[in-house]
């Protein structure tokens, strides 16, 4: 969040090794912000590649089940992904004969380093997520990455398939803690003295924390209130250098915290201090690398520098990266992140002229929200967008984590979000993919610091905390609403449940009655989260009126 930290602007103006063009003019986003500078393309926009005419091309893909494996388990897992697309990939012979095996991929994942096969076996093409388990036993734990190696071939014909991954295989740790993340929902788990030293689904939610006026204190009794919400997490805006008290608390009460590396995280000698410092703590769930590089501009090998080091020193846990732009260098700015954070924030905005006196559209100026509308909608567009990037570029998704907005001001912002609109936003974050959520910024308004305590204290906990986290989804569904694009709703399912999420983001009752197909469902187990009285009728959820900015969770039980 730029105007925080306004000394960095100092540092920016001396930095001459900025991305885009005109680097030598104020930018954000690689677009000019202040009047008297011309409107140019910024750059680095992504765009659909061009499907490649003719038939479907084959593309394989695979990762680690997890990010990382202990030597205290027995078995890992890989996923594989061979899916037909107009972008990317090799082209499928068209085989016609009937023969069983005709339409499959036969595969072997490999050691690179001395050729040994882990997993052989065969994956129908056009399928994905399919899951082949090995023993660990067949590698040698190691703080390093392990390569590995997919060769593919059809039925009868030479390999012409090859994927590459890593793998991690870590000694396990007597203190601390270790997250992973799942690669196939996208989750996080994670592990300490407190959970058993057993992995449990862990869906982060809470604030960064200033240090002037909170953490600069010392004082434990604010960081217990905080907990006391229902926050889960914390990103303190401090170092073990000035808070260790406070971080030692947070390890006392299980509040998960994001290490901070921003204020340093070009000097590898801050972040190795840093990391030294942070990695051994119980509550530790991950590091926060950097924040917003694309709207700095920083250099792509700042980010990439800065995460390497910190897995070097500690593989334990992931490391993330906060993007504010909308399509600016997306590619080369979530490369280095174990998982991406946006920080939409619509709320009280002016969306197409700015405090600086410019317009703000795709090529010029700095609205505070970029590209955005001014909406809630701003956040569900921003984390499908990044979705739709990762698949053109053909890569495997990232986990997604949502930064709402919690404050008012600075000469964009004219308002708080309400508590409604602030649920709004963050279960729309859910509906499209969010696994976490870190507000900007604590202490916030006694009306925003309940209204995320509550959400939380539903969302982190179960039984919703295992369909975000574990379940298969979300999976978008198309609901009737009265003619109104504005109602929004997704499921996951775990086993014989589905948990059906459903947003009105628009500012006016929809009347007319609203229904949400669920055909295989036979009872509502349970509402968690909501005052919407669904009933289950007909093969649908249904309510006779949804109420403006409602958001509601229903728990089904599902037939068979
Ligand atoms: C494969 O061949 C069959 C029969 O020639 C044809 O109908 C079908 O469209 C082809 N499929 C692809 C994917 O090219
Ligand atoms: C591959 O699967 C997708 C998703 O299920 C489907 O939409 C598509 O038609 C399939 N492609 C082919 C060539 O079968
Ligand atoms: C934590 O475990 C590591 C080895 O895994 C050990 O070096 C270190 O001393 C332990 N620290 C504490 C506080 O027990
Ligand atoms: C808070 O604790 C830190 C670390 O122990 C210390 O350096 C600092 O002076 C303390 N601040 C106050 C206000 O007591
Ligand atoms: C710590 O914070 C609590 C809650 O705001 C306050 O009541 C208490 O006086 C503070 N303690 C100190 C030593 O400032
Ligand atoms: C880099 O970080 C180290 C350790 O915190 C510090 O001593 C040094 O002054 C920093 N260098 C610069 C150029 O800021
Ligand atoms: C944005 O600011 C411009 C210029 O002050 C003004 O004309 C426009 O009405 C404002 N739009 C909104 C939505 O406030
Ligand atoms: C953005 O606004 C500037 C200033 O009004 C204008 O020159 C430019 O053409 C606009 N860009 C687009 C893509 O509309
Ligand atoms: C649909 O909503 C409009 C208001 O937007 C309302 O006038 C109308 O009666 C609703 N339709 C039905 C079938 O209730
Ligand atoms: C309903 O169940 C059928 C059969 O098990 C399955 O094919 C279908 O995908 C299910 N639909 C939903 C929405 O889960």
């Amino acid at each position: 969040m730029r105007v925080w930290s306004s000394w960095l602007v100092a540092a920016v103006a001396a930095n001459c090794q900025q991305t885009g063009h005109h680097t030598d003019w104020p930018r954000w986003c690689g677009k000019v912000y202040e009047a008297g500078y011309p409107s140019f393309d910024p750059g680095g926009q992504i765009l659909p590649p061009t499907p490649v005419p003719g038939p479907p091309l084959l593309r394989v893909q695979f990762r680690p089940r997890y990010s990382l494996y202990l030597d205290s388990e027995e078995y890992g897992e890989f996923v594989v992904n061979a899916e037909f697309s107009q972008y990317h990939g090799t082209p499928w012979p068209n085989i016609t004969s009937p023969s069983e095996g005709a339409n499959r991929l036969i595969f072997s994942i490999n050691l690179v380093e001395n050729d040994n096969p882990l997993v052989q076996n065969t994956v129908p093409v056009n399928s994905t997520g399919n899951i082949f388990r090995f023993e660990l036993s067949r590698l040698k734990p190691s703080l390093e990455p392990i390569r590995v190696v997919l060769y593919g071939a059809p039925e009868t014909g030479v390999p012409t398939w090859t994927a590459t991954s890593s793998i991690y295989y870590l000694p396990d740790k007597q203190n601390g803690s270790v997250t992973r993340i799942d690669n196939l929902k996208g989750g996080l788990w994670f592990k300490n003295a407190a959970s058993g030293r057993k992995f449990e689904p862990l869906l982060f939610y809470g604030f960064y924390a200033s240090y002037d006026g909170f953490l600069r204190n010392n004082n434990t009794t604010e960081i217990q209130q905080y907990a006391d919400l229902g926050l889960n997490a914390m990103t303190p805006l401090t170092t073990y250098h000035d808070s260790a008290p406070m971080f030692a608390y947070m390890d006392k009460i299980n509040l998960r915290f994001m290490y901070n590396l921003r204020e340093g995280y070009k000097n590898l000698t801050y972040v190795e201090e840093n990391v030294l410092a942070a990695r051994n703590a119980e509550a530790i769930f991950s590091y926060w690398a950097t924040d917003e590089p694309d709207g700095w501009q920083d250099p792509f090998s700042a980010p990439v520098a800065a995460a390497s080091l910190i897995r070097k020193l500690d593989p334990y846990h992931p490391v993330a990266i906060t993007l504010n732009c909308q399509n600016y260098y997306f590619a080369e700015y979530s490369e280095p992140a174990d998982f991406i954070m946006e920080d939409v924030y619509p709320i009280g905005i002016n969306a197409t002229f700015s405090k600086w006196g410019t317009a703000c559209n795709t090529t010029y100026g700095d609205c505070g929200c970029d590209n955005c509308e001014g909406t809630v909608q701003d956040v569900a567009s921003r984390l499908d967008d990044f979705a739709r990037y990762e698949s053109w570029l053909g890569r495997w998704p990232k986990t997604k984590a949502h930064n709402p907005q919690s404050f008012h001001g600075q000469g964009y912002w004219l308002r708080d979000p309400s508590r409604d609109e602030e649920h709004v936003m963050n279960v729309l974050a859910f509906n499209h993919g969010a696994r976490g959520i870190v507000s900007w910024l604590w202490p916030t308004s006694a009306a925003l610091a309940a209204a995320h305590g509550e959400l939380a204290s539903v969302v982190t906990r179960p039984p919703v905390l295992q369909f975000l986290v574990g379940g298969d989804g979300p999976n978008a569904i198309k609901v009737r609403a009265n003619g109104t694009d504005v109602v929004d709703a997704a499921y996951w399912t775990v086993g014989k449940q589905m948990l059906v999420s459903v947003v009105n983001g628009g500012y006016v009752d929809v009347e007319g009655g609203v229904e949400v197909p669920a055909s295989n469902a036979t009872v509502i187990a349970s509402m968690p989260w909501g005052s919407v009285l669904w009933k289950l009728e007909g093969g649908s959820l249904s309510v006779p009126l949804l109420p403006a900015l409602a958001t509601s969770m229903v728990i089904l039980d599902l037939r068979g």
